[in-house]
């Protein structure tokens, strides 16, 4: 290194899924193999190997292999082994791990690429540079520190020693490089290291300054247009629940269960089908069992609709003069949508067949059903009545007639509930995002038998965390509300 370079020291290392490989019969090629190929390598030049062959053991200085390699103050002669190891490194940057480390050669700062996109620059940016902190970026804590990750990034950086930390914590507001150190006391050519590499790794974006207004800058995320609509927690989780664009498990990694496979016992998730606790399943009043629907075309009354019919009928109905459904409306309703088939599965689908949806049904009462909140059980058939405050009732009405534009409580509110273990047990990072499609096929179904029925349906946004849980007698943890949905029968029916 010359005078003038910062006392961090980069190392650079592969990924820990990658590894590399001389080829038998061919000693100037080898192999690196990465989580997405195997790339093969022109490794004539010894440096290469070795070099690549230590960056598999952990973070290495190539200083150590080539000396000067890391500041390009080599000797002359050596000029083209830094070339092909710096080739090679270019061809393998979406693999090859870049770590700054203190002096003691304790890890400062890495940067681990995730995807196969990622390219990594760095820069050196004076000390009148301004920067922020990306406003996608989210901290959290690790087992070697903070780990910083971005949506709109193919990086994730891990700060390992606190000094690390709060230089970023400095970055809270636009702030140039050379106000960082002297907030942290460190030399202007560090802290252009560090925040070089945090810039490069996309956590903190470069301030532009404006024309307008003095001593305040603009930042390229904040006027673009496409990410204005995304929040950055809704961002991150979107991008965290399909593969493609970072290195975390996607996808199935359990005990799921096939159509046609053995049988799953009904409820492996460890949480009782009743809900327990603070609304248990009412002991006075036994489970209520619904009426099965004839089948289709086998009743004298009413003619069934063709499928094409239905789905041109359908609509969302919020009928301000709903009355209640009766027993028979209801246990064909909840029949046709969502009761276990006897021969296994359910009217709707389901990621893996492991149905985490649980349906609370909310009655307004004045029909077959007293005012109150039941569980509806999709193997028996039956709703078990919950001993739930009456006050919860009301509130839970009051807000889905709200949200719907009602003017009168609906007949019933359906909340869906999920039990997330039931399909996180068996698909990691997709599991949140296909529950929620389960919800829309869920609410379609609903919809689509109630149109069928006569039924007047609406699906709703929303329902209030801390209420739903209260009166379901849930922990919101285990068994998050997700979906809602008010059906009314119009008066006079059909
Ligand atoms: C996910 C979702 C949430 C909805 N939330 C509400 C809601 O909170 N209140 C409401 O009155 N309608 C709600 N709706 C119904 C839509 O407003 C309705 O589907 C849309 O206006 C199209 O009308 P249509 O269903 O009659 O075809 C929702 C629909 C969906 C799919």
């Amino acid at each position: 290194m010359n005078a003038a370079a910062p006392s961090l020291m980069p190392l650079w290392s592969l990924r820990e899924d990658c590894g590399f490989r001389s080829v038998p019969g061919d000693p100037g090629a080898g192999v690196v193999s990465t989580p997405w190929e195997e790339i093969r390598l022109d490794a004539r030049n010894p440096a290469v190997g070795r070099a690549l062959e230590r960056m598999t053991y952990g973070p290495v200085s190539l200083d150590n292999v080539l000396p000067g390699f890391s500041e390009g103050t080599g000797p002359a002669e050596e000029r083209p082994q830094y070339d092909a190891l710096d080739a090679v490194l270019g061809r393998l940057q979406h693999v090859v791990v870049r770590t700054l480390a203190l002096a003691g050669g304790t890890d400062h700062v890495t940067v681990v690429p995730i995807a196969r996109r990622a390219r990594f620059t760095p820069r050196r940016p004076d000390a009148h540079a301004v920067h922020r902190l990306s406003r996608f970026v989210t901290l959290t804590a690790g087992p070697e520190g903070w780990i910083a990750e971005s949506p709109l990034t193919a990086h994730r950086v891990v700060l390992h020693t606190p000094q690390a930390g709060w230089l970023v914590s400095c970055y809270a507001r636009p702030t140039a490089v050379g106000e960082v150190s002297r907030l942290l006391g460190l030399p202007v050519a560090e802290t252009s290291l560090v925040v070089g590499y945090l810039e490069a790794a996309g956590m903190l974006v470069p301030g532009t300054p404006r024309a307008d207004a003095p001593d305040t800058y603009s930042f390229a995320e904040d006027e673009d247009t496409v990410l204005a609509s995304w929040s950055p927690r809704e961002l991150l989780v979107h991008q965290r629940s399909r593969p493609g664009a970072h290195d975390e498990p996607v996808g199935e990694y359990g005990d799921p269960v096939r159509p046609g496979g053995p049988a799953r016992p009904r409820d492996n998730d460890g949480i009782a089908v009743a809900p327990a606790g603070r609304a248990p399943v009412s002991a006075a009043a036994p489970a209520i069992p619904l009426p099965v629907p004839l089948p289709a075309g086998a009743g004298a009354g009413r003619r069934e609709p063709a499928l094409s019919e239905v789905l041109a009928a359908r609509r969302s109905e919020r009928p301000d003069d709903g009355r209640p459904l009766s027993l028979d409306q209801l246990g064909e309703l909840l029949h046709r949508s969502a009761a276990e088939r006897p021969a296994g599965g359910r009217p709707y689908p389901s990621l893996g067949a492991r149905y985490p949806l649980e349906l609370y049904l909310t009655v307004s009462g004045g029909g077959d059903l007293k005012r109150g909140i039941y569980h509806y059980d999709p193997h028996g058939h039956r709703l078990s009545p919950l001993e739930t405050a009456p006050d919860l009732v009301d509130e839970l009405l009051a807000e889905a007639a709200g949200n719907a534009g009602l003017s009168q409580e609906p007949s019933v509110l359906i909340s869906m509930t999920a039990r997330y273990r039931r399909t996180a047990g068996a698909y990691r990072g997709t599991a949140y995002s296909a529950l929620l499609k389960e919800v829309g096929a869920l609410q379609q179904t609903l919809y689509l038998v109630a149109t069928a029925m006569g039924l007047g349906p609406c699906a709703l946004a929303f329902g209030d965390t801390e209420t739903a849980a209260r009166a379901f007698g849930l922990d919101w943890r285990a068994e998050p509300g997700v979906g809602e949905f008010v059906v009314s029968a119009f008066p006079g029916g059909v």
